[in-house]
């Protein structure tokens, strides 16, 4: 079964094809952090526009990479929610059209349940039940896996998400956007042990980074000068090292509570260099086995939402043309329709 996966929920255009839920044939992302970095994050009005201008385009490339006409494709999967309401409407506009006009029967699937299904692309993927950790830009959130479609929360931040947290220290830092991949690239040549940063929510699945945070500007003003660049690895290694160690501590603390030992990372910050090497080192040492997608298909892809989708339209499931975008829809809560 052939899917195209369509994904707008935030600032990346993307489009991919995907053979019975596994095979990648093909996967287009059009970023647009050129657009947004002087702002120092997304922009919702300029991410929209974007959207709109390439998405035709990102979906040509899709099905021109993988060899496929648009006959061929069996289903769609797109992202309906969570996400930028603006971003979310024109991928799931575009699926609209493309489903009727061709009579393909489309799904609406949820962004942070396809991050999990992207680990369903690796040759190397756990049966379920298993733990998922997914920490990215908007979401923070440890999961029971059960199957597609079926989780069960067991903790989640209760601020800002893990990525933001990256992302805001790189702003207050002047060190640029995405705050992440500079703040990993920094941290490598750093001292992650020289700056005591809290570590908030010890006794609890649940997470809190904006302590963090203000602990970041509270040493800023004591400073009283931008940061001199021989000081910024050290900054950023102990920085990072007290959102990697909660992330770590509270995911495998969830795998022991529940008796699980497959255990998945994934999400923009699962690129996170000291993430992986950590969480691998935990695993090794508590008889545990960690998947990690590779990065391409850990930060937002359009082929995780085919891998997604492919499991509902197998069932036969197809959504109405009048399905709305839902810019909050939590795993397992409740769906405006
Ligand atoms: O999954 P994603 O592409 O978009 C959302 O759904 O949010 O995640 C983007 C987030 C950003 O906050 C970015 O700073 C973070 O992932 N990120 C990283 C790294 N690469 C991307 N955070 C830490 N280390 C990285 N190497
Ligand atoms: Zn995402």
């Amino acid at each position: 079964m052939l899917v195209l996966g369509i994904e707008s929920s935030c600032d990346d255009t993307a489009a991919s094809v995907v053979s019975d839920g596994r095979s990648i044939l093909s996967s287009v992302v059009a970023s647009q952090i050129d657009f947004h970095s002087k702002y120092g994050g997304v922009v919702p009005e300029i991410a929209s526009r974007r959207h709109i201008e390439v998405i035709a385009p990102v979906i040509a490339q899709a099905l021109r990479d993988s060899n496929v006409k648009l006959s061929d494709i069996d289903g769609i999967s797109v992202t309906r929610g969570p996400g930028l309401i603006g971003s979310l409407l024109v991928g799931l506009s575009v699926a609209k059209a493309i489903a009727f006009a061709g009579k393909i029967p489309y799904v609406g699937v949820n962004h942070i349940e396809g991050h999990i299904a992207a680990i369903s692309l690796c040759d190397d993927c756990p049966a379920f039940p298993f733990i998922a950790l997914v920490v990215s830009g908007g979401h923070t959130s440890i999961y029971l896996v059960n199957n597609y479609g079926d989780c069960e929360v067991l903790g989640q931040t209760k601020d800002d998400a893990a990525g933001e947290a990256f992302d805001k220290a790189a702003k207050l830092m002047g060190i640029g956007y995405p705050g992440g991949y500079i703040i990993d690239s920094l941290a490598k040549d750093g001292n992650r042990n020289l700056i005591a940063f809290p570590r908030a929510m010890k006794d609890s699945l649940d997470f809190s980074f904006s302590g963090l945070k203000t602990s970041l500007v509270t040493m800023i003003k004591k400073y009283g000068r931008p940061f001199s660049k021989e000081d910024l690895p050290d900054i950023a290694a102990s920085y990072q090292e007290a959102i990697i160690d909660v992330l770590v501590d509270k995911t495998f603390k969830a795998a022991q509570n529940t008796g699980v030992s497959s255990v998945v990372i994934c999400g923009g910050v699962a690129s996170n260099s000291r993430l992986r090497e950590k969480s691998y080192e935990m695993a090794r040492d508590k008889g545990m086995k960690v998947f990690i997608p590779p990065t391409a298909y850990c930060t937002d892809n359009a082929a995780m939402i085919a891998a997604l989708g492919y499991h509902f339209l197998k069932t036969g499931r197809s959504d109405p043309l009048n399905l709305n975008a839902v810019s909050r829809w939590p795993i397992g809560g409740k769906t405006k329709s």
